[in-house]
This record gives C-alpha cells, sequence and structure tokens, in this order.
C-alpha cells in the first residue's frame, strides 16, 4: 500500500514523517477542532458545510484559524489528489498549536493544521440489510461549558469511552442522554426516529452536534415530501418507535433495530428509512 501523505501546516509529508510537537495543545489538552469529511468519486461532500461548522467552533472556542476558506478548500481537495483517492474519508484538525503547558491562550501561538485522507471503508452490507443495535446511555451527554451548542472538539474522551461502553455491550452505538433525559446524539452520529409516517430528530440543544448528515437527511425528507421536526426526544420516544436510524459522514444513513432491550417496529429496517437511504445513495453516493 502506498504511504499516506499528510499536510501538515502548509508542508504535505509522507505520513511515517508528518509531525507536531508534543507540547501541541491538541495533544496536551485536546484543545483543537476536527472535521471528518467524505470523498464520492473525487469529490468532497458538503465540503463547505464542514468549512462552515469548523469556521464556527474556532470562533467559539476563540481560535482563530490560520488560513482563509479558500485555502483550506484548496488543501483538503489538494491531499485527496496527492493520496490518489476518490472515494475516502478526510481529517481536517486544526489545534491551538505549540505552547508552554498552561490554560491560558497564547494568541500570538499559530494553530496547527493536519489533514490526512485514507480510503473509504463501508460497513458491511448486512448492517443495512437487517439494522444495528443500540445502547442509551443515561445522563451521558458532554456540553461545553459557556458554549451555546457543540462545537466539533478534539476532545472525545467522554464519546470515547461511551463507545467503549456499547461496545462491551456488542451494540454499534451508544446514544447520549443528557441531563434533561432528552435524547442527545450517538458518540459520532445524529439519531432520527420516525413515528406514524413522521420523521423526528432531536432538536441542536447544547447537548447536540449540527451534523452534517442530519441536516442533509432533513433536506432529503424536505424534497421526498415526508413530514419532519426537530424536537425533544426521550427514551420512550426512541423504544415505541416505528424507525430508528442514525446518520454521520461515514455511515450516512444507518438503520437500528434494537434500542437497549426494545425491538424497534418490526426488528428490520423501515419503509422511511429505505426510501431515505435509497435517495441518499441515488443523490450523492456509490457506497453499497
Ligand atoms: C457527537 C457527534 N454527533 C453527530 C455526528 C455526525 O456528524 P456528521 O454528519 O457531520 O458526520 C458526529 C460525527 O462525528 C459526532 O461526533
Amino acid at each position: 500500500m502506498r504511504e499516506p501523505i499528510v499536510f501538515v501546516n502548509g508542508l504535505f509529508w509522507p505520513q511515517s514523517r508528518a509531525q507536531i510537537s508534543v507540547l501541541d495543545r491538541g495533544f496536551t489538552y485536546g484543545d483543537g477542532l476536527f472535521e471528518t469529511l467524505r470523498a464520492y468519486r473525487g469529490v468532497v461532500f458538503r465540503l463547505e458545510d464542514h468549512l462552515d461548522r469548523c469556521s464556527r467552533s474556532a470562533r467559539l472556542i476563540f481560535l482563530e484559524l490560520p488560513m482563509t476558506r479558500q485555502e483550506l478548500r484548496t488543501v483538503v481537495c489538494e491531499t485527496l489528489k496527492r493520496n490518489l483517492l476518490s472515494d475516502a474519508i478526510i481529517r481536517l484538525t486544526v489545534t491551538r498549536g505549540e505552547q508552554e503547558p498552561g490554560l491560558v491562550i497564547d494568541p500570538e501561538t499559530p494553530p496547527t493544521v493536519v489533514i490526512h485522507a485514507r480510503p473509504f471503508e463501508a460497513l458491511p452490507g448486512y448492517s443495512y440489510e437487517k439494522g444495528v443495535r443500540v445502547s442509551l446511555f443515561h445522563n451521558s451527554a458532554p456540553r461545553v461549558g459557556g458554549i451555546d451548542s457543540q462545537i466539533k472538539s478534539c476532545n472525545f474522551l467522554s464519546q470515547i469511552v461511551l463507545r467503549e461502553r456499547a461496545r462491551k455491550e456488542g451494540v454499534f452505538e451508544g446514544i447520549m442522554i443528557d441531563s434533561n433525559k432528552r435524547i442527545a446524539d450517538g458518540t459520532t452520529s445524529n439519531i432520527f426516529i420516525v413515528k406514524n409516517g413522521i420523521l423526528k430528530t432531536p432538536a441542536l440543544t447544547e447537548f447536540v452536534l449540527p451534523g452534517v448528515t442530519r441536516q442533509v437527511v432533513l433536506e432529503l425528507a424536505a424534497s421526498l415530501n415526508i413530514p419532519y421536526g426537530e424536537q425533544d426526544l426521550m427514551v420512550d420516544d426512541v423504544y415505541q418507535a416505528d424507525e430508528v436510524f442514525l446518520t454521520n459522514t461515514g455511515i450516512e444513513i444507518l438503520p437500528v433495530r434494537q434500542a437497549d432491550r426494545q425491538v424497534i417496529g418490526a426488528g428490520i429496517p423501515g419503509p422511511v428509512t429505505r426510501r431515505l437511504r435509497a435517495f441518499f445513495l441515488k443523490t450523492f453516493g456509490v457506497s453499497s
């Protein structure tokens, strides 16, 4: 396999020679942001939406991006090209850069930007044909203090621990519930339910990441005339749903067949989920 080429602060390196400092705040404090992007046939999916979220997150954590929007666009696409990839997952990471330990931010420190791409690997087909299982984790949704809505921060410890708990339970994803008992999102996914033909997803509170795929699904629902709402959802809404599915950049639209011990609907992917997924693939993808 060819060695991946990685962008680090303005230069492209073979992965084995790509380096950042041991004092990088992304490493010492998880002080940074990231985006996971998907390319279909050489085209980065919803690049502008990811860059919007990245810029917004940067503003919220007082981080000035060291590159213009156009520069970021160019290097994301260039990373894809240099790796000779067409169907790929691209990761853009921006950290606060190299600084002596201490929480105070030095505004003079240049941030670190790393972009790395790898071939896309789809989940096995049976995950989509049968649906996956999820566990609901009470009072687990993290939020960043003082920040009005979730940023996509490099500090993913909470999600990592929950994902491991989910894995130990033998399920695909852990669904986080906030301190108000509302369903938030998965460790790396947003959640949707369908009840009586209406598509519902948790409203964007400070606990819910505004997923790019979540937004795409709402747009697809609108064009298919599927009624939908963004609202508070509780545990019983999930248990009693006719259909449940997860979304993110990599899994696209993934049906859920069981939440905790509760079988969802008929225990197989339902008609709204299948319709949305088929439409998603027809519109954008080639992954299955
Ligand atoms: C906590 C969380 N929620 C939702 C998502 C889905 O976001 P997107 O659709 O932009 O991939 C992610 C993606 O990693 C995530 O980490």
